[in-house]
């Protein structure tokens, strides 16, 4: 066997050793297959893999899950091939395995970096006592235009956010340790700027200036690096005419050069190959060529390395050094998590899948991500001992797979909970709970159920109607030109809302949808996002209640898909909008002289307010911000900035808030966003309660890329605000500057 023969080599020092020692023992063909990774067979073994294993064709499979089936392509890739290399397994975990939490940008909404690291710690233990070792997540690309299915996989538009967000998850992944028990590799993707494809339509191309790709979309990047993911993986889209998966200047330059990262670099699905239909090479040979050269270590699914790479070394196109680099990373991630020790995994090692424990953090997370959107005269919470009838009502109300959301490759829809269910259970004793669908899917044109609806609408002292979209409309290729509620829903909403009784509104969706049409029928709108397996109780309990809303929007709401990108950190421009300049189209006479409208940066048919901003999120309590201050106002450049405010809970129920701190740096050798979120904290506040929140930045936190493209901090006046959201209106001027 070839570990023993290792053994009997006698064992070098460093993982760096061991992986020179047996580069030295590969041929070109055991090296280029070590770069490639191979589509398992779901449930089985077929038999060309097990021979392209044998025959040291494969370094890594993904989509296996069948312990069984992982523990034999194991021992195949150990005791069949000549040197006994064992393999990487990969599979999507994107937001649970078994137990499913909610779609990432929900549980981007908790703005709960702590509870998102327990989340994939779970989903990193169920997976790997299935055999997985690797996940191709956290999905890092920053996304503000919510067309997009994949906004849905994402952590949302803020580059602060969603690095915050995005490196505990890694921490949460990968653990202290790879090599430790239930530890599995994190993959940052998709590099870069896949979230700014035009008009939103997935896999399409993205053109972002340099600046702006350094100074929102690579951030998050740049953080995962800095902070040890075990990999990364190259977008499908083609970034300001060069495909990234051929991007030299971004994939080596960029990512090995300038940011020094040694992690492992994986293509996404058949992107090399997809190349030549880009448009950017003649064919696979060529692409072969490209991605190798660009630096993309393992080709995931297409077979262009194995079928070209022997003949681009010989005919001098592609480097023999520059192939032991890349299975020298491939080789120290198998080392570093552990696989040439132990490479089987037996499930009895680890904790059962879907325990108590797991579901109650599924749970929590689905709780802190909802966030309240509306709650007119107090709707919520309901009081069961106030009622004696519940209607609930919607396509969405009882559907324990829909609920779940994009990307649940593995999760069991028979485990989840739905609404229904679990007010049911919540309150059933006390409650007459009355169901009805109203809708068949939330797609449906047919009307027909509408009536019965009403009945019950009619008969209940309150109405919770779940609406939104089915886990496919959003997702990979799964993109909308309309973002509106499907089918009849605002018809059933406004039908409910004729009844007259407090109507509820759930939604549950993978993207901001534009709701505006039904924001004064509801007297409440919860957005549960896909919420996962728990979801149902973790809504129940806050449409009672037992806990309250603490989520916090990680993307801006438009009102209509023209406002589309809509994000909260754009630029100034030279004209803003105000409430001073803007006009609406009823302000304009009937024939106007063109220069007499307001010449601001706005549209005329719709308000220039998203529906609601970045940040943004209600509890069934209040919070009072006041008493903004800082010990210094003038910062030298190298020191501490620190703003200080004051937060009181000024209702009648405890409540958790989420304290944001934003500033903006008013003048720069670049344009600068008007504000950018740089910090942020959870607080619990009893009824009464009064806290100080400190916020604390180095002043290189406030750098930026210049006109010169290298990062600093430019000295000058900034602004910071702290409140509850991107419109928080509570401000202190400071100056930074430099005193050498
Ligand atoms: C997606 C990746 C994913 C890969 C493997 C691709 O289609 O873009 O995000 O990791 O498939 O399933």
């Amino acid at each position: 066997m070839a570990i023993q023969n290792d053994r009997e080599f006698g064992i070098p020092q460093s993982t760096e050793e061991k992986v020179s020692e047996l580069i030295q023992r590969m041929n070109l063909d055991e090296k280029i297959g070590q770069m490639s990774q191979l589509q398992a067979g779901c449930g089985h073994i077929p038999d060309h893999l097990a021979d392209d294993i044998r025959h040291g064709r494969v370094g890594s499979v993904l989509n296996e899950v069948n312990v069984d089936v992982v523990n034999e392509l194991q021992r195949i890739s150990i005791e069949e091939t000549r040197l006994g290399i064992p393999l990487l397994i990969g599979r999507d975990v994107i937001h649970g395995f078994k137990t499913v939490f909610p779609i990432p940008l929900g549980l981007a909404a908790s703005w709960d970096p702590q509870l998102i690291k327990q989340t994939c710690r779970i989903s990193a233990q169920e997976a790997a006592s299935c055999g997985v070792n690797w996940t191709f997540a956290p999905m890092i690309d920053i996304s503000r235009d919510p067309r997009w299915g994949r906004v849905a996989e994402s952590l949302g538009e803020d580059p602060y956010l969603c690095a915050t967000l995005g490196a505990a998850m890694v921490d949460g992944f990968q653990g202290d340790k790879l090599s430790e028990k239930g530890a599995i590799a994190a993959c940052a993707k998709h590099f870069a700027a896949y979230g700014a494809a035009e008009a939103g339509k997935d896999y399409n191309t993205v053109n972002v200036p340099e600046n702006e790709l350094r100074n929102v979309y690579l951030r998050p990047f740049k953080k995962l690096a800095d902070s040890g993911v075990a990999s990364f993986m190259t977008a499908f889209c083609d970034l300001n005419g060069v495909p990234a998966t051929g991007n030299s200047w971004l994939l080596d330059d960029v990512l090995r050069k300038e940011w020094d990262y040694r992690g492992l670099l994986v293509s996404d699905w058949d992107s090399v190959i997809e190349l030549s239909v880009h448009g950017f090479t003649h064919n696979d040979k060529e692409s072969a060529c490209e991605a190798v050269n660009a630096g993309v270590d393992m080709e995931m699914a297409s077979r262009s390395y194995k079928h070209h790479l022997q003949q681009l070394v010989d005919e001098g196109r592609v480097d023999l050094p520059q192939i032991d680099r890349m299975v020298a990373r491939i080789l120290t991630l198998k080392f570093d998590l552990g696989l040439f020790d132990n490479p089987y995994t037996s499930a009895a090692d680890y904790p059962a899948l879907v325990n108590v424990d797991h579901l109650e953090v599924a749970q929590q997370s689905a709780a802190k991500s909802c966030v309240l959107l509306k709650n007119d005269n107090q709707v919520l919470p309901l009081n069961a001992d106030q009622m004696s009838s519940i209607a609930v009502i919607g396509p969405l109300a009882d559907d324990d797979y829909e609920q779940l959301g994009t990307w649940v490759f593995d999760g069991d829809p028979h485990h989840s909970v739905t609404c229904k269910a679990a007010i049911e259970r919540l309150v059933g004793d006390k409650l007459d709970v009355r169901y009805c669908k109203g809708l068949q899917t939330t797609r449906s044109e047919s009307c027909e159920q509408f009536s019965e609806a009403l009945e019950l609408a009619a008969q209940c002292d309150a109405t919770v109607v779940v609406v939104g979209e089915e886990s496919f409309m959003s997702g990979e290729a799964h993109s909308r030109a309309s973002i509106d509620l499907p089918g009849q829903q605002v018809a059933l909403i406004d039908a409910l809302a004729k009844e007259g009784k407090p109507l509820i509104v759930v939604v549950m969706a993978g993207r901001p949808l534009t709701i505006e049409n039904i924001l004064d029928k509801a007297d409440s709108i919860l957005y549960a996002w896909h919420p996962g397996t728990m979801g149902g109780p973790a809504i129940a309990d806050l449409l009672f209640g037992f806990q309250a809303p603490s989520g916090k929007l990680p993307v801006t709401f438009p009102r209509a898909v023209g406002q589309i990108p809509i994000y909260y950190a754009h630029k100034n421009t030279g004209r803003p909008v105000s409430d001073v300049n803007c006009l609406s189209m009823a302000d304009i006479p009937e024939r106007p002289e063109q220069t007499s409208l307001g010449m601001a940066s706005f549209h005329l048919d719709v308000n220039y307010r998203p529906l609601f901003p970045f940040g943004y999120g209600l509890s069934y309590t209040c919070f009072e911000y006041s008493g903004i201050r800082m010990a210094r106002q003038q910062v030298a450049l190298g020191g501490q900035v620190e703003i200080v405010a004051d937060i009181k809970n000024t209702g009648h129920c405890a409540g958790e808030e989420v304290v944001q701190l934003y500033i903006r740096d008013l003048v720069g050798s670049v344009t600068r966003p008007v504000k950018e979120l740089k910090g942020f904290q959870r607080v619990l506040l009893q009824p009464g309660e009064q806290k100080t929140i400190t916020f604390t930045l180095h002043t290189d936190e406030l750098a930026f890329y210049g006109r010169d493209m290298q990062l600093n901090t430019e000295p000058g006046s900034f602004q910071a605000w702290v409140g509850g959201d991107s419109d928080a209106r509570l401000m202190i001027d400071f100056d930074i500057y430099d005193d050498e």
